[in-house]
């Protein structure tokens, strides 16, 4: 059998775990997918890094835009972030050649994630992206294969590691939020841009994403109503505590008479709501469907060995043939967010 060739655009933490966990778990994985994932090309900023893997058994691509016609890859697998730029570029350009696209890029897909997956579905190609949302935690293939035959009334969860870490911290130790910011970011779970994280933009990429997928809706990013956790004192969480309740940095999603209704926002969480136990840099998902009742997703959310799990989870449909739409339905029959989003968009 014809192995699946693909190339990497970005070497970093993730782009690195994905060869790595490829390299580690190369034989495990040819058996579930059918056939070997092969990785042909790469190509980074930095050609001399060292990244702690040996990457002289694939051909180097110095400009990212190149790697589409690199080593006849099949798929393209962009693990280099931000929301424009070359990383857009690579998505529009691999898809119309008619190569599948992978990425964990959710700031990418917040913002053009229906242009690229009308792209693909005009190609008969995949577009792909369970690392972009709650990294390792299967959320979009659970709601998309899980809940695919229930209607969801809601959608909520702890999407930031980094926020979740600093305020699980604020509260076992009583310190305030600059001093525990630094240490969350040298965890290296931050974005490029930290204000990302404290200020629930990042959250808020992934529940526009999470919510277009559970509501069968279109992608909405700037119909989000954000705060962060900027403002959150010591002060609060402790008088929170003495109440019964958690804050935590909280994006949810809900069906409503208006539409769609989402908003990232800290949020007091009762003791006894699973959300409330989440604690570090965990992510968790909660949604309700009408048949199947509440799920509850958790895991790790940001680091390489699960991101590159999804990533590779992804790449193992690819090989398998699953080239579904990207959304929960074809890109066309996605409704508007909200009655007022139709007339604007
Ligand atoms: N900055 C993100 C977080 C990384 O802290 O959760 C994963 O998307």
């Amino acid at each position: 059998t014809q192995p699946l060739r693909i190339a990497i655009a970005g070497l970093g933490t993730v782009g690195a775990g994905v060869i790595r966990l490829i390299e580690t778990n190369g034989e495990l994985i040819a058996r579930r997918a059918g056939r070997p994932i092969e990785v042909v090309a790469v190509s980074a900023r930095d050609r001399s890094r060292d990244r702690g893997v040996d990457l002289s058994r694939y051909q180097w691509v110095d400009d990212t835009a190149a790697l589409v016609h690199a080593g006849d890859a099949d798929v393209v697998v962009e693990l280099i972030g931000g929301s424009d730029g070359p990383a857009l570029t690579l998505a529009r350009t691999s898809l119309s050649a008619g190569k599948s696209f992978v990425t964990a890029n959710k700031a990418m897909i917040a913002h053009h994630g229906l242009e690229l997956a009308e792209v693909a579905e005009a190609k008969g190609v995949a577009l792909k992206f369970e690392a972009a949302v709650a990294g390792g935690v299967p959320v979009i293939k659970g709601l998309r294969e899980g809940a695919a035959a229930n209607e969801i009334s809601q959608v909520f969860g702890i999407l930031n590691g980094t926020c979740n870490f600093i305020l699980s911290k604020m509260e076992s130790e009583g310190r305030d939020f600059a001093e525990v910011l630094a240490e969350a970011q040298a965890l290296g779970f931050a974005e490029a841009d930290p204000s990302f994280d404290i200020d629930g933009v990042d959250a808020a990429h992934k529940l526009s994403i999470l919510a277009s997928i559970a509501f069968g809706t279109r992608p909405a990013f700037d119909a989000v109503a954000v705060t962060g956790i900027r403002h959150v004192l010591a002060a609060d969480i402790a008088e929170a505590a003495a109440l019964g309740y958690r804050i935590r940095l909280v994006g949810v999603g809900e069906a409503g008479p208006h539409g769609l209704f989402q908003r990232v926002h800290p949020h007091l969480v009762p003791l006894d709501h699973p959300l409330a136990h989440v604690t570090g840099s965990l992510n968790a998902v909660v949604a309700e469907g009408n048949f199947v009742g509440r799920l509850f997703f958790q895991g790790r959310g940001a680091g390489d060995g699960p991101t590159a799990s999804a990533v590779v989870a992804d790449l193992i449909d690819i090989a398998r043939g699953e080239f579904g739409p990207p959304y929960a339905m074809p890109a066309a029959s996605l409704t508007a967010a909200a009655p007022e989003q139709a007339s604007e968009r």
